[in-house]
């Protein structure tokens, strides 16, 4: 035997994971030690706990291999899966806590796009889509203490009536149902878009396939999103949901805060809705208050 052979060396698995620690021991960023330090010892404990056999740990493989060939500039599977994982809402929990009284944000989603157009107050998004019920979305961008925010941005991106975005839909023209919106002077915008509907998130990659496997639906509840921004506040990335969506208590990606849900009022006649949107009966309102936190 050479001397080599002779010093002790990690065999057991916990050895390993002791000697996987030590290897991140001189990280220069504090954080990113902790970070990897803290990803390891979490890992090594789920193989533990499930004693994962190597057949398993190929098909983990298999899965976030897939996972990655599935994302280009108009997919992307991996916020598809962090979403479903509820990866996304805890991050967003954890980095986004806010005062009461501030809109709280939730999962971001990955349909939005850059570059939507910019919209004058009452403007509509629907661009090619034909479908759905007309909904006016109106309301203020307020502080903390209810004063009107002047030039906070609304950029503004829904699922059309079929429950497809754009990016998911060829025969729809680019850039459908988004736009930027800017407040005026008393903080108040206004949204001509449809109702939003219940869509299934894409389940025709992987992400797909484990909920299918797991038994767990692809549904998220009726949203319109958001993301507001104004100089000198946080800006807040959320959505505004139905409250008679039946899927509210099963969001397959949990972003549903009860601060967000607001209700969809139908109306039939000419009332002093359709008198001060200009809007032809039948249509639905929106009313949603965003309020901003200062930044620090
Ligand atoms: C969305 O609301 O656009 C969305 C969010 C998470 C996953 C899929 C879609
Ligand atoms: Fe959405």
């Amino acid at each position: 035997m050479s001397t080599a052979a002779i010093k002790p060396r990690p065999t057991t698995e916990d050895d390993i994971t002791a000697e996987v620690l030590r290897r991140f021991d001189g990280t220069e960023d504090p954080r990113l030690k902790q970070i990897m330090q803290s990803l390891v010892k979490h890992i090594h404990a789920f193989l533990k706990d499930v004693q994962l056999t190597e057949a398993e740990w190929w098909k983990g493989i298999e899965f976030l291999t897939q996972t990655g060939q599935m994302c280009d500039d108009r997919r992307q599977e991996f916020i598809l899966l962090s979403d479903t994982m509820g990866v996304s809402m805890v991050t967003d929990l954890i980095s986004n806590r806010k005062p009461a009284g501030a809109t709280e944000s939730t999962v971001f989603g990955p349909f939005h796009r850059e570059g939507a157009p910019h919209k004058e107050y009452g403007d509509s998004i629907i661009g090619a889509d034909r479908h759905g019920e007309i909904c006016y979305c109106y309301g203020r961008v307020l502080d903390l203490n209810g004063n009107p925010i002047a030039g906070a941005e609304l950029d503004v991106w829904q699922a059309a009536a079929d429950g497809l975005y754009d990016v998911q839909d060829s025969s729809l023209q680019e850039m459908n149902m988004r736009g930027k919106f800017l407040t005026g002077q008393d903080g108040r915008y206004l949204v001509k878009t449809t109702r939003p509907v219940a869509y299934q998130i894409p389940s025709d990659g992987p992400v797909g396939r484990m909920l299918k496997a797991t038994n767990r639906h692809p549904w998220r509840p009726a949203h319109i999103h958001f993301v507001v921004s104004a100089p000198g506040f946080e800006k807040v990335t959320t959505h505004v949901f139905d409250s008679i969506d039946k899927y509210l208590d099963g969001d397959a990606v949990f972003g549903v805060k009860n601060s967000l849900i607001a209700e969809f009022p139908t109306h039939t006649t000419r009332d002093d809705a359709a008198r001060r949107f200009g809007a032809e009966p039948p249509f639905c309102t929106c009313e949603f208050d965003f309020v901003l936190v200062p930044k620090k």
